[in-house]
């Protein structure tokens, strides 16, 4: 089996993997960061939305030896001394979560988000671009809310 490394929010990782692995896979069950999410397998959720190289990526559709060398963030990989990233604590002070099950790939795709099309986002705009992650739970509202909120807190 291929070894596999890269770095994950900033530590150099290591595994032996089957060529099949999915980058997802290697995070939960290789490295033990379950924050990413598996809500499907048809890659549609976006419960597994994590940056490669400073892009969201569903992580269900990149195989980890795709990934040798690349520089990865996950969830757990926001907050930064002990303080939550900023649109981690939109999410928390405007309610945009219920079971949270998708929350991780939410809270990515928003990062991501904000950092392609800035701090001023409309809902139409954020509404369209989280057209990729699925909510079973709130309704979106909130969710659209604490991303509007999130990226203002960014700038
Ligand atoms: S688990 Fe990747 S899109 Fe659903
Ligand atoms: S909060 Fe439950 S799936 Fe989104």
């Amino acid at each position: 089996m291929p070894t596999v490394s890269m770095t994950v929010n900033g530590k150099e990782v290591s595994a032996e993997v089957e060529t099949r692995t999915l980058l997802v896979q290697f995070l939960r069950d290789h490295i033990g960061l379950t924050g990413t999410h598996v809500g499907c397998d048809t890659s549609q959720c976006g419960a597994c939305v994590v940056h490669v190289d400073g892009k969201a990526l569903k992580s269900c559709t990149r195989l980890a030896v795709q990934c040798e060398g690349a520089s990865v963030t996950t969830i757990e990989g926001l907050a930064a001394n002990g303080a939550l990233h900023p649109m981690q604590q939109a999410f928390h002070e405007n309610h945009g979560l219920q079971c949270g099950f998708c929350t991780p790939g939410m809270i990515m795709s928003a990062v991501d988000m904000v950092e392609r099309l800035g701090n001023k986002l409309d809902e139409k705009t954020i509404r369209q671009e989280l057209e990729g992650n699925i909510c079973r739970c709130t309704g979106y509202h909130n969710i659209v809310k604490s991303i509007a909120a999130g990226a203002e807190a960014m700038k």
